[in-house]
């Protein structure tokens, strides 16, 4: 949702302005600018609405300016035109402004801006910030200072980079709510919304916490708090492998993350999977006393994240015997939830940014809970709000389709409801010792599922004109069938249902006719014959069903029009293996009907908004 890229060196600021940009553009990608600070005064700004490349098409390159920053945007106020693109200056042309998140009160100041005789030229939020820095500086010279001061004047949710004409030997910055990421070289230094663009040149980070503000330099980087006193914060060297973040051959990021989830879970699960006669070594921060305090578990999450938690409900649930309920992160905190003593508050979220999930972690916590993080970002503010977090290590996803988060989600979660009941002593050891035995051997069975891409393929080009999907399945598949549903309409823009087989004769039935295209997944677990006999139904209304079935199953055989045989899996893991044809379908229909799979109209990737 927005991406902010910042620069101060040596080097030529554009290209790496714009690489930078390239790297977020999966957070926004309705139009997209620069700001070169030459000094002297002057500012060269370069706008474009609509994708990154057009913007791309008018840079300047070669502009020898050594300062700049940049920004690529998802609307939130104003229009996605070139004129409400960021970055904004004020009136005078003195101080421009790339900004992401939200500034509530911006109608008020824009007023006593223009009673102070300030002219505005946009729609946006954002304006104010420059033109508010400017009107400060009338009074306060020192631009840190005015800085200061202007973010103290804003209400919301921002992160913030900020330049001045006449010095363009710092970049000052803030962060309220989305994230910024100071990156550190030698004799340069860098600024983004996430580490992606920053692999390029360093590995060395810092995270700038809630109300920081940051003045930064060739050769320094200087952290104080709203209230202008000063705080260090810690260095972190990212693991990521830059190369984790390019398309590597693949004709898109999703296609690449869809191949990567044998991997992806290899390393999710390195060093968590027990040795002989331990416990599964989770490393959490709640003591085994703690873990059978826990008397219910509230999973917080939105979107794919939220499918995750609700297969982990079965898993929790069934492995470690605690009561467990699933909410949407944007709805929890509105329907004044009743927090019983010992509850573990689990967010869930791959970006570790999601506006909705972090206000219902924080509304748990205020409220009694004990709070956990599932995520793949380290050093996130989920992370970092949470008392215990559990990081999937799938690597930097770029698709704005979740893929390799989700399925590293479902092992954490089913490692997490492991570690519970070992510590609750709800598991039956036979019952642990095939689940974790199928946890050794997921990797290898994920990568014999991805080879039926050629298969899902020719299902695509068979069904791609199809107007409406309805995706079906039972029990920890049901969540399955919503992801599947999700994947469709986010990449291919074709409405799509997911149900619980056996609800489908309490509505969805009467959809039911020879045009509809009904995605049954139905591996050989406790839930095969009522899905079975669910389908029989909907076959009996001319339903056309795709079936996804374990090998050797020839259960549909005989009122399926297309069936894929998954190898043998312990039902535990199904969920993990079962979604990946999905996503294969969704990734080729779009691909087929035309579609930007990695960048799908007016999504974003981490929604740092309300
Ligand atoms: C769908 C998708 C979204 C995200 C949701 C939460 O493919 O990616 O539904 O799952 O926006 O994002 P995170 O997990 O970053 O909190």
């Amino acid at each position: 949702m927005c991406g902010i890229v910042g620069y101060i060196g040596s080097e030529g600021a554009a290209p790496i302005l714009v690489e930078g940009l390239k790297s977020l553009e999966y957070r926004g990608y309705d139009s997209a600018g620069i700001a070169l600070a030459p000094g002297g005064g002057e500012f060269r700004i370069t706008r474009a609405s609509g994708k990154l490349r057009n913007l791309q098409n008018r840079v300047d390159m070669n502009d020898p300016a050594t300062t700049g920053i940049g920004h690529t945007r998802w609307a939130t106020h104003g229009r996605p035109t070139e004129e409400n693109a960021h970055p904004h200056r004020s009136a005078d042309g003195q101080v421009v402004a790339v900004h992401n998140g939200i500034f509530e009160n911006f109608l008020e100041l824009r007023a006593e801006l223009k009673g102070a005789g300030h002219t505005f030229v946009t729609e946006t939020d954002t304006e104010c910030f420059p033109v508010m820095v400017s009107q400060i500086m009338r009074t306060e010279p020192d631009f840190k200072e005015a800085f200061r001061l202007a973010v103290g004047r804003m209400h919301g949710i921002y992160a913030i980079g900020c330049l001045l004409a006449t010095d363009p030997g710092r970049i000052l910055v803030g962060r309220s709510g989305p994230p910024l990421v100071i990156g550190l070289g030698d004799g340069e230094n860098f600024i983004a919304s996430d580490v992606v663009p920053l692999l390029r040149h360093t590995r060395r980070v810092i995270y700038l916490e809630d109300g920081d503000l940051a003045e930064i330099t060739r050769d320094a980087v200087t952290i104080f708090r709203q209230d202008g006193s000063p705080v260090e914060r810690p260095v972190f060297v990212v693991p990521f492998d830059p190369v984790a973040a390019e398309k590597g051959g693949f004709k898109h990021f999703m296609q690449k993350e869809i191949f990567e989830q044998p991997l992806a879970v290899s390393n999710t699960l390195l060093d968590r999977l027990p040795l002989d006669g331990g416990g599964v070594p989770l490393g959490l921060a709640f003591t085994d006393e703690e873990l059978r305090s826990f008397q219910r578990i509230t999973i917080l999450a939105c979107g794919t994240s939220r499918h995750a938690g609700l297969v982990g409900q079965f898993y929790l649930e069934q492995l470690a015997r605690i009561g467990v309920e699933v909410d949407y992160g944007s709805e929890y905190r509105y329907r004044d939830p009743v927090v019983m003593a010992d509850t573990l508050a689990i967010g869930i979220t791959q970006s570790g940014e999601t506006a909705d999930t972090l206000a219902a972690m924080k509304e748990a916590a205020a409220r009694g809970a004990r709070g956990m993080a599932i995520c793949n970002v380290q050093g996130s503010t989920a992370a970092r709000l949470a008392e215990a977090t559990l990081l999937t290590h799938a690597g930097p996803e770029i698709g704005v389709a979740s893929t390799k988060a989700f399925t590293t989600q479902l092992v954490v979660l089913l490692l997490l409801a492991l570690r519970l009941g070992e510590a609750r002593g709800t598991l039956d050891p036979a019952v642990r010792a095939e689940i974790i035995q199928a946890l050794r051997e997921l990797p290898a069975l994920l990568e014999r599922v991805a080879s039926t891409e050629r298969k899902i393929h020719q299902w695509a080009q068979k069904w791609h004109e199809a107007t409406d999907f309805l995706y079906l399945g039972r029990g920890p598949l049901y969540p399955i069938a919503l992801e599947g549903a999700l994947k469709l309409k986010e990449l291919s823009y074709i409405h799509a249902e997911g149900y619980p087989a056996g609800e489908m004769k309490h509505g969805p039935i009467a959809l039911i006719d020879r045009h509809l295209p009904i995605v049954a997944v139905m591996p050989r677990d406790a839930h095969r014959e009522k899905v079975l006999s669910n389908l029989q139904e909907a076959a009996a209304r001319d339903g056309r069903i795709l079936a996804l079935v374990e090998e050797g199953d020839t259960g549909l055989d005989h009122i399926a029009e297309d069936v894929l045989h998954l190898p043998k899996v312990n039902p535990w893991l199904a969920p993990i293996l079962y979604v990946v044809p999905l996503q294969l379908l969704s990734y080729h229909i779009a691909v087929i009907r035309g579609c930007d799979v990695d960048q799908p109209r007016n999504l974003a990737k981490s929604v740092t908004v309300e």
